[in-house]
């Protein structure tokens, strides 16, 4: 049987539930992911991506519902999934004195299998800084040694808790191209990410939460299906008056959905060609000033933002 059944899910959760106070943070989530993915759990700042990564992780418990990683619950053998996990989270912290290879050391002794050391400095590319203390590294050098502790165990199923945010173009490649490497040796990647054309790329699953809650689950073309429209115009105006400019956008033939926030107006249509001239003197017409007018197909920002009623990214 080499279907991918429940019992073979590198991640099941079922009707999981964590609250803070009166923070509803997961609510109700259920997630089933198979072996050999790389999934994406996507979601505005607040979803409870965070929390549930830490439930799945066993940094800390559900209120209630189930939770299985390899298999296993975190109850009975703790032991067991955390010699097959590597873990990064949003934000770590490292005993300050260490050297970048001293840490690396330390990580892999937990670990009854690993890579070598050295491998993993190269592989994160702090090869040159593997003598350095902990506290003299910059930002992204802290994130990358992160990665490589949680890579040296060499392990089955890899969290990445938003691995590239703050990290530069050539530092985001490269962790890029290290998913992609484990997804063909065979390994699972639950990974967040606010970047939506990363998502788009590493991601052969995705789910969207917000508010705790699933709101959509799919491929990244599934997930783009939902708009149901091929062409997206999107309209910047000069002004922050965007109530008579939407009102008029939303008239306009062959206007699947328009959305509206702040001064950004989107058009999902069918018919690009039909939408753009029209607009166009419909908005001179109305003297309606605009910095901005462009076409583009639909992504999965286009995605996220007709979901959530948000952009994916602060500010
Ligand atoms: N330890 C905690 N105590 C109280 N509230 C918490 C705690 N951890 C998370 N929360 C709250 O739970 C909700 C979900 O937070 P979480 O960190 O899981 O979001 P996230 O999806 O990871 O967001 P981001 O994209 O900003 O990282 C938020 O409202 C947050 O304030
Ligand atoms: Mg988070």
């Amino acid at each position: 049987m080499g279907e991918a059944n429940d019992s073979s899910a590198v991640i099941h959760c079922r009707g999981v539930r964590k609250h803070f106070g009166d923070v509803r943070a997961v609510d109700g989530l259920d997630l089933e992911i198979p072996p050999r993915t790389c999934f994406g759990l996507l979601g505005p700042n607040g979803a409870g991506k965070t929390t549930t990564i830490s439930m799945l992780v066993g940094l800390e418990r559900q209120d209630q519902g189930e939770v299985e990683v390899l298999g296993r619950s975190w109850d009975r053998d703790a032991r067991g999934i955390r010699q097959r996990i590597g873990v990064q989270l949003q934000e770590t912290q490292l005993l300050e004195k260490l050297s970048v290879a001293e840490l690396v050391r330390l990580f892999r002794c937990f670990y009854g299998r690993g890579r070598p050391v050295e491998e993993i400095l190269e592989r994160v590319g702090l090869r040159e800084k593997a003598g350095a203390r902990y506290s003299t590294l910059s930002g992204g050098q802290k994130q990358r040694l992160a990665l490589g502790c949680a890579l040296v165990g060499d392990p089955e199923l890899l969290f990445l808790d938003e691995p590239t945010t703050g990290l530069d173009p050539q530092a985001r490649r490269r962790v890029w191209e290290i998913v992609e490497e484990l997804r063909s040796a065979g390994r699972s990647v639950l990974l967040t990410t606010h970047y939506m054309d990363e998502a788009e790329r590493l991601c052969d699953r995705i789910v969207v939460i917000d508010h705790g809650k699933a709101i959509a689950d799919g491929t990244p073309s599934e997930l783009i299906g939902l708009l149901g429209a091929s062409g997206l115009v999107e309209l910047i105006l000069a002004e922050q008056d965007g109530e008579r400019a939407e009102a008029l956008c939303r008239d306009l033939p062959a206007v699947v959905r328009c959305q509206r926030e702040g001064s950004r107006i989107r058009l999902h249509t069918d018919d690009t060609r039909r939408v753009l001239p029209r607009l166009v003197e419909k908005l001179e017409e109305a003297g309606v000033a605009y910095k901005d007018l462009h076409t583009h197909r639909p992504t999965l920002e286009d995605v996220f933002v007709h979901l959530t009623g948000r952009s994916l990214r602060d500010g």
